[in-house]
């Protein structure tokens, strides 16, 4: 039986006309004389209806026997004639809902096994159990929908970048090392015993070395691999929207990125979206929001109050102060009524961000209450209110100490009071751009400095002469793309001169044959008319997790790994035969660590 329609098709139109459907037994309800079972395919769920009186009576006909024998999830072949549900028994919220098929001949295409979880069961379901049986687990209609999402979204990016006359061009996978500040997955090399492939962590210097030969405009939906702690928004394979284009500058990358994902959202959700999407400095970001990645869906802004604050009684505000460290606060809107409880749970939440604690005050009609309002004159107060807009009902809280804490500390009570008090609105997408990142961030440990971006980032042009004396002072002419509060996109306007090139490597302190035997090539590349170039690339993992709501990007990837770096359905990683690794020229030793 070939099918004549999807169980997604049918409508009252249909009514009257003849069908064959092919499908999965999503349910089957038994009635006595009439068998119900709901049909359903990648399209949608038909409902068909084997009525046993009418072909030859109950426990006789062929017909009957085969139905009776359906279990959730066989595939089977049906024809029929479309016919209007009874009154009453209508669903409006499928398409479908208004007919059923009333089946004249019924084939069982295949049988399933007893399933080891009910499709509608999922979510009761460990996901190591779903990964591992992600054969069924992918029949969910709501993550065959996210993945068909994905496909809009891929097909929309390539349409519109096809238009902006970009060429797709693929770039290898079994590489060199590229650094994105993660750890490389390695492939041993057969044919070169004791010597390994890097798997790419970005098609970084491919698509810098496409400009050099002249391709002006690349792009690729290209595949990364990191090792690297996984969290909901990571995974160690994982894929980019990767841009690059010559004769460039911030401006177009921002237009070409925002037309792009203007009509990623109109196929992909139906929405217009609104550009240009505002830009803020890193500096803006973390001072207003303590994160370079604020979500600007709501307001409950950072207020720095240290030259305010530095003079209280409060021996804690001010030992911080003088030890080079700093007084932020926010306002928690109208939660003067927390309890002491919910003050303390505030205070654990900080105290995972480092915050040595939770100084709080609730505004009332007579003042500040607070067991150290006492340290805070009505100055003092005056200030703290008029620089937290605040007003009667409200709680005000500050953190004091080293900068990245206080920061990184209000910034994640932020988003926790933002969702807890309801500020954040469903299926709004607040984008901006975050720009003029530090060149280099100090890297306390190792004593040196370390590239905030890579070191392909393109300093300043005005800030190049400080990189010899001061390259912390130095500004870079990197972007993030933000969204909700997430990273969705990075990029930068790139490095075209080898000697400035080797000057970074110098800054990040590798030496002359750490740079020549790794990026040697590279620099090569550079010295032959490098044009100026830039680029982006958008993860499409976290896109399409934010598009369609879903909490990890797991959901969104078909077959993803879990947190451990697993894949439950084919097991690896796995152990390889001795023969195998011997090809290879590896010997296992015995105390292999476990993580
Ligand atoms: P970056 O390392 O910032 O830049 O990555 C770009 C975007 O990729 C996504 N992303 C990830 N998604 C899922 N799992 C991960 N482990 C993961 N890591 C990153 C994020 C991020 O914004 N070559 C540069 C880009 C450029 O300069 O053009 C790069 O890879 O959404």
């Amino acid at each position: 039986m070939k099918r004549t329609h999807t169980c997604g098709q049918l409508t009252k139109n249909d009514i009257g006309k003849e069908t064959t459907l092919c499908g999965w037994a999503h349910s089957r309800r038994d009635h006595g004389g009439l068998i119900f079972i709901d049909l359903r395919d990648r399209y949608g769920i038909t409902q068909i209806v084997i009525n046993l009186q009418g072909v030859g009576g109950e426990h006789c006909s062929p017909l009957h026997q085969i139905a009776e024998s359906i279990r959730s999830e066989y595939v089977l072949a049906v024809r029929g004639k479309v016919e209007p549900r009874p009154a009453g028994t209508e669903n409006k919220k499928i398409t479908t809902g208004e007919i059923e098929v009333a089946v004249s001949e019924l084939q069982i295409v295949n049988a399933s096994k007893a399933l080891p979880f009910e499709i509608s069961e999922y979510v009761t379901i460990s996901e190591d159990t779903r990964l591992e049986n992600r054969f069924i687990d992918l029949r969910r209609p709501e993550i065959q929908q996210k993945l068909l999402l994905r496909h809009r979204v891929c097909k929309a990016a390539r349409d519109f970048l096809d238009k902006k006359g970009f060429a797709e061009i693929e770039t290898p996978v079994l590489t060199k090392s590229t650094p994105e500040g993660a750890r490389d997955f390695l492939v041993p090399s057969r044919l070169s015993p004791g010597e390994f492939y890097a798997l790419p962590q970005s098609p970084q210097l491919f698509k810098q070395i496409l400009m050099i030969s002249g391709f002006d405009k690349y792009f690729q939906i290209a595949k990364c691999f990191r090792d690297e702690d996984l969290r909901a928004d990571r995974q160690p394979e994982f894929t980019q929207i990767d841009i690059e284009m010559s004769f460039t500058d911030e401006e177009e990358i921002f237009s070409v990125t925002e037309g792009m994902f203007k009509d990623i959202f109109k196929a992909g959700l139906g929405l217009d979206l609104k550009t240009p999407f505002p830009r803020l400095s890193y500096k803006e970001a973390v001072g207003r929001f303590g994160t370079d990645k604020p979500d600007m869906r709501f307001g409950m802004e950072l207020a720095d109050l240290t030259d305010d604050l530095k003079s209280a009684e409060f021996k804690i505000f001010k030992q911080a102060v003088e030890a080079g460290g700093i007084i932020k606060g926010l306002n928690a809107s109208g939660c003067a009524g927390y309890s002491r409880p919910q003050i303390d749970n505030l205070t654990s939440f900080a105290a995972v961000y480092g915050a040595a604690g939770l100084a709080w005050f609730k505004v009332t009609k007579d003042g500040f209450d607070s067991p150290i309002a006492k340290f805070f004159n009505s100055d003092l107060q005056a200030v703290m209110r008029k620089k937290l807009s605040a007003k009667e009902g409200d709680l005000l809280l500050f953190v004091c100490g080293k900068p990245k804490i206080v920061n990184e500390s209000l910034a994640q009570l932020r988003n926790l009071l933002g969702k807890e008090l309801g500020l954040i609105k469903k299926n709004e997408f607040v984008f901006e751009w975050v720009t003029d990142f530090p060149l280099f961030k100090y890297n306390d440990e190792e004593k040196r400095w370390d590239c905030e971006h890579h070191p392909f980032t393109a300093p300043k042009e005005e800030d190049v002469s400080k990189l010899d004396k001061d390259p912390g002072s130095a500004g870079s002419r990197a972007y993030d793309l933000v969204v909700n509060g997430s990273e969705i996109a990075s990029g930068s306007i790139r490095i075209h001169d080898p000697k400035l090139q080797k000057k970074i490597f110098e800054i990040i302190k590798m030496t002359e044959p750490e740079i020549e035997a790794r990026f040697g090539f590279f620099i090569r590349a550079l010295s032959y008319g490098a044009p100026p170039h830039g680029g982006i690339a958008p993860g499409l993992d976290r896109l399409i997790a934010l598009m369609t709501d879903s909490e990890s990007i797991r959901d969104v990837i078909a077959f993803p790994k879990t947190q451990k770096g697993a894949c439950p359905l084919t097991g690896a990683p796995s152990d390889v035969p001795d023969k195998q690794l011997k090809e290879l020229g590896i010997k296992k030793i015995n105390e292999v660590p476990r993580h």
